[in-house]
């Protein structure tokens, strides 16, 4: 029989109901409590989802009975959640952004390793199917040794009415979506090094950029372009697709609208529709991020449950806060950053 370990979510906002849905689906594991600082937000999410218990206060992790806890709060708290959960050995998955800036991350990964305590990031972009996908074709040589690869994420949905934060954030949009698409340019192409980066802030009255566009030099010589904006107005809006292309040695990935990849090699062209996994509770436009947060948290509960190495562990996640950090100095600076000597 498979062992099901019980978890507390911390958090019950914007984006935790699709965190709920997805562990419901979740094999291996299920939620016991929720948690928020707003009781009646905890005691609704609780009443949704048919979780038996619901919290105002995280302290309630010192109780033995958890074990897992999925950290559902803005960056700002992570450090302080986290902290708690290595204090009762609580084994942690947490929300990107991992935190408002690089020292506070690496304080949290000295302190997870020093507990001994595993701690994985949810970063769920490189859970998308069709990323899965592109990585298989990747693996199986068919393009041969990549050279080249753009992520672009470029839509005008109105994200403020959700996540009415990103109004006031100074690190926005290379933190709140940035961060993902570096991510997968590491998951697609290797690690990273130099960085130079430019944003912009397009939309009147932010307190952070709301534009960027990154260009990395990959350890085996890739050059990737990511290239981010909340305020692009294409029609039809592409939100939540992550497009663009990845040229290799022998042939061409393109990654186009509809969630359509046309695969170009040994003078042959396919195009290949990658579909969602048709869960019950997802919704346009947003299905295509909804569908990877499961497959995230399997990663998660499989990894605790068999062993292995979380994908985005807290410690490999560092890598890619570090390119995230990197872009702002080179914005600030006007100047190549080496994301390795930061
Ligand atoms: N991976 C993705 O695709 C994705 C998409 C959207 C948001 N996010 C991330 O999810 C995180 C949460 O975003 P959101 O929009 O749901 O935020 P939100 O503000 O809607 O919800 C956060 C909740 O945490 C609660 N909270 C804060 N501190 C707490 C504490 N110490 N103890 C208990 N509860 C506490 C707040 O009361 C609030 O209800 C952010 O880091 C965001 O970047 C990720």
């Amino acid at each position: 029989m498979t062992e099901t370990l019980k978890g507390l979510l911390i958090g019950c906002g914007f984006f935790a109901r699709n965190q709920l849905h997805g562990w419901s689906e979740t094999n291996g594991a299920k939620i016991a409590a929720v948690c928020d600082l707003d009781a009646e937000r905890a005691r609704n999410y609780a009443a949704e989802f048919a979780i038996p218990a619901w919290h105002d206060t995280a302290d309630v992790l010192s109780s033995g009975v958890f074990d897992f806890v999925d950290i559902c709060t803005t960056m700002e708290t992570h450090e302080e959640l986290v902290a708690l959960a290595l204090r009762h050995r609580v084994p942690v998955i947490v929300q990107k952004p991992f935190a408002p800036d690089i020292a506070t991350c690496r304080r949290i990964v000295a302190n997870a390793a020093e507990a001994g305590v595993p701690v994985m990031v949810h970063e769920n972009f490189r859970f998308q199917k069709i990323f899965r996908r592109i990585r298989e074709i990747l693996d199986s040589r068919e393009i041969g040794e990549p050279t080249f690869g753009r992520l672009s994420w470029r839509n005008a949905i109105d994200v403020y009415s959700n996540q009415p934060y990103l109004l006031k954030t100074k690190r926005f949009m290379i933190m709140d979506v940035g961060i993902h698409m570096l991510d997968l340019a590491r998951f697609l192409f290797g690690d990273a090094g130099d960085v130079s980066c430019f944003t912009q802030s397009v939309k009147q009255g932010l307190a952070g950029e709301d534009a960027a566009t990154i260009l990395l030099r990959h350890d085996n010589q890739v050059t990737s372009i990511v290239d981010v904006s909340y305020a692009s107005h294409r029609f039809p809006n592409p939100f939540p697709q992550t497009l663009g292309e990845i040229e290799g040695r022998r042939g061409t990935i393109q990654i186009l609208e509809g969630e359509v990849l046309l695969i170009h090699a040994g003078g042959k062209q396919r195009r290949e529709t990658i579909k969602d996994d048709g869960r019950g509770w997802t919704s346009t436009p947003w299905t295509q991020i909804q569908d990877s947060v499961p497959r995230t948290q399997q990663h998660f509960i499989d990894t605790l449950l068999h062993g292995g190495g979380f994908e985005t562990s807290a410690e490999d996640s560092l890598k890619t806060y570090a390119l995230a950090e990197a872009a702002y100095r080179s914005a600030e600076t006007g100047r190549v950053i080496d994301a390795k000597n930061l």
